[in-house]
């Protein structure tokens, strides 16, 4: 099988690439990669030379992505801007990487006749009250709140309408937030166990009480994997692992803890403008449907998964380190 994987020097993109390296012997994966401020090359490193190779360039390149494409059997799509406060900032790259890069991708996949699976969040959902008992489901409807949230459910559209009106060979999966390994030091987890890394005291928006419904990036992929062999054609599939009810303070305080700080050894700072309270996922029909189930669930599980990622940012000071000050002066110009 050979896969092109875009978005692949980005923090799930990398990790898939590694996963599927890993897992299946027959796997064949080409990165294509712009390299904004959020890929890194060196998180490829060390994968198989044989059966890796890796393109520097923009999925908006109608040429190249159609010489790229002629040759796999499947396009995972993992290319975007991510950072929700930076589409506050700016939101052009949100609308030029997600929107047209999609429709680029679209228009490739569907010329050559190939296999596409698009990544997408559950941001595209808007967000839940605190006292909401609902999850999302593939059938709940639209309601993005943020620039970044919006690009991802255009993209989502644009997919949905080429399935349509094209008949192109698709799937859609919607996750929750991820953590792991390789994850930028702009975003929450990774920031916060970085700071302390560096004897810092971990940043809460606002009163914490935001609620995400973390996963493990090695459960996204292997969700993302058994879509891509044994999903039905056309569908979507929601991603989660039953972790909607752990608050950002109760993350915070985890990781202080799990880092030998007493619980308490954070600070508040400004809220996000527009801040999503609630995000929980339903992924019934992926594990009905298509068996998969995630490894990492509830707090226990969490903890693990936490464990773990601190282990890794501990040994791996030399891949965030330099991204470290700059993103941090960023955050100061906001209050955040
Ligand atoms: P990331 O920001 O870490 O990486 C994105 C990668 O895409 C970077 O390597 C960047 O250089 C690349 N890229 C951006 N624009 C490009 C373009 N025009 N052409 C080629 N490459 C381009 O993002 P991530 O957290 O790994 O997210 C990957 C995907 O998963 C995104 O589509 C995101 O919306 C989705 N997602 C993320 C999360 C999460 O918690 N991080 C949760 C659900 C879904
Ligand atoms: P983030 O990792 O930016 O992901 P998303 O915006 O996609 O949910 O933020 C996760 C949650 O953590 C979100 O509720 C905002 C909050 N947050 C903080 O409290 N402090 C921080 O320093 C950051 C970056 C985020």
């Amino acid at each position: 099988m050979k896969y092109l994987v875009t978005g692949g020097a980005g923090f799930i993109g990398a990790n898939f690439v590694h996963y599927v390296i890993k897992q299946r012997s027959d796997a064949h994966v080409t990165v294509l990669d712009k390299l904004t401020y959020a890929g890194n090359e060196k998180s490829l490193a060390g994968l198989p030379e044989d059966r890796f190779t890796f393109v520097e360039g923009d999925i908006c390149d109608e040429k190249l992505v159609g010489d790229l494409i002629k040759d796999v059997d499947i396009v995972v799509n993992f290319a975007a801007d991510t950072h929700n406060d930076n589409s506050l900032i700016d939101p052009w790259p949100f609308i030029e990487n997600n929107i047209l890069g999609t429709y680029h991708l679209l228009q490739a996949v569907r010329k050559h006749d190939k296999r596409l699976h698009h990544i997408s969040t559950d941001e595209v959902f808007g967000d839940l009250e605190l006292d909401d008992p609902n999850r999302f489901t593939e059938t709940t409807s639209y309601n993005p709140s943020s620039p970044y949230s919006a690009s991802k459910a255009s993209s989502d559209h644009l997919v949905r309408a080429w399935i349509r009106s094209f008949g192109i060979k698709a799937t859609i999966s919607n996750c929750a937030n991820n953590y792991g390994p390789y994850q930028h030091v702009e975003k929450f987890i990774p920031r916060q166990i970085t700071n302390i890394l560096s004897d810092v005291k971990p940043k809460l928006y606002g009163a914490g009480q935001n609620i995400r419904d973390w996963i493990h990036v090695d459960d996204h992929n292997a969700a993302v994997l058994t879509i891509i062999e044994k999903g039905n054609l056309g569908e979507t599939y929601i991603i989660g692992a039953d972790n909607d009810h752990i608050n950002n303070k109760t993350v915070i305080e985890m990781i202080c803890e799990l880092m030998d700080k007493p619980r308490d050894w954070y600070e508040h700072v400004n809220d996000r403008p527009g801040h999503d309270m609630r995000y929980a996922m339903d992924s019934s029909k992926l594990r009905r449907e298509l068996g998969w189930m995630p490894q990492y669930t509830d707090q226990a599980g969490m903890r693990d998964g936490l464990k773990e990622t601190i282990d890794w940012y501990r040994e791996n000071e030399a891949w965030w380190k330099p991204e470290k000050a700059e993103t941090e002066a960023k955050y100061q110009k906001t209050g955040q």
